[in-house]
C-alpha cells in the first residue's frame, strides 16, 4: 500500500453458524458510538463483481470445480474488495469491519480443501493482500454451528442459493474449525479467539475489550 492508511481493519472469522453477522452490526453501533467512522462489509460480495461471485461460489449447484478453480474466485473477489472498498475506506480515516478475509481462505481452502499453504500464500503475497490490524475468531462447536446455519437458512429460504457449504460434512466444518485455531496460535496477537456460545449480549461482551485494545494501540487513542 502506498499512502498512509488512517483507519482501522478489522476482520470476523468463524465456522457457519458463529455468529458473525450479528456481531459485525452490533460492533458497528459500538464504534459508531464512540464518534469513529465506520464501514461494515463481507466476502465474498464486498462489490457488485463480488455479488456476482459470490452467487456462483455459494450456489448448491451440481457443477464439479476443483479446489484451486475456488480458491481463485475468492481471491478475485478479494482483491476486487480490496481495491474498491477496503483500501480506499481505510484511507480515508474510516475503519473497516470485514464480515470474512483471507483467513477464511486460509481455514476453508486451506485447511479443510487440502490447499497448500505455500500456493495460498504464494497468491496473497503476489496480490499484496493487506493483513487486518485485528480479527475475531468467534469459536463454536461445529454441531452446534451448522443447527444455527440451517435454521437460519431455512428461515430465510436461502438454503438452495447460498447452502454449498453448509451441506458439507460435519466432518469438513470441525476441519475449518481447527485451521482456524491453529491460525490464532499462529498469530495470538492478530487473532483473538471469543467463545461464540450464550446469548449475542453474552458474546459480544467478550469482544469489547479486545476492540478496545486495539483501537489504543493501533489507532493510539484511548477511548
Ligand atoms: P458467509 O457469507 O460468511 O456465510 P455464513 O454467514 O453462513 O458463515 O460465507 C460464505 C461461505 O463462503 C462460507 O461457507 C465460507 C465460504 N468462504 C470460503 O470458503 N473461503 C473464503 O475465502 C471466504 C471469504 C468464504
Amino acid at each position: 500500500m502506498t499512502s498512509r492508511r488512517r483507519g482501522l481493519f478489522l476482520t470476523l472469522e468463524g465456522i457457519e453458524g458463529s455468529g458473525k453477522s450479528l456481531q459485525i452490526r452490533r460492533i458497528e453501533a459500538y464504534l459508531k458510538d464512540k464518534g469513529m467512522h465506520c464501514l461494515a462489509t463481507r466476502e465474498p460480495g464486498g462489490t457488485e463483481f463480488g455479488r456476482a461471485l459470490r452467487r456462483v461460489l455459494l450456489h448448491k449447484g451440481s457443477a464439479s470445480r476443483e479446489p484451486l478453480s475456488e480458491l481463485l474466485l475468492y481471491l478475485a473477489d478479494r482483491y476486487q474488495h480490496l481495491k474498491e472498498v477496503i483500501l480506499p475506506a481505510l484511507e480515508q480515516g474510516i475503519t473497516v469491519l470485514s464480515d470474512r478475509y483471507h483467513d477464511a481462505t486460509r481455514a476453508y481452502q486451506g485447511g479443510a480443501r487440502g490447499i497448500a499453504e505455500t500456493a495460498i500464500e504464494t497468491l496473497a503475497l503476489s496480490l499484496d493482500l493487506l493483513e487486518p490490524d485485528g480479527t475475531i475468531l468467534l469459536d463454536l462447536e461445529p454441531e452446534l454451528g451448522l443447527a444455527r446455519a440451517r435454521d437460519r437458512n431455512q428461515l430465510q429460504g436461502s438454503s438452495l442459493e447460498e447452502g454449498r457449504f453448509e451441506a458439507e460434512e460435519l466432518s469438513f466444518h470441525k476441519a475449518v474449525r481447527e485451521a482456524y485455531l491453529r491460525l490464532a496460535g499462529r498469530w495470538p496477537e492478530r487473532i483473538r479467539i471469543v467463545q461464540a456460545c450464550g446469548t449475542p449480549d453474552e458474546v459480544f461482551s467478550r469482544i469489547t475489550p479486545h476492540l478496545e485494545e486495539w483501537i489504543t494501540t493501533v489507532l493510539g487513542k484511548g477511548l
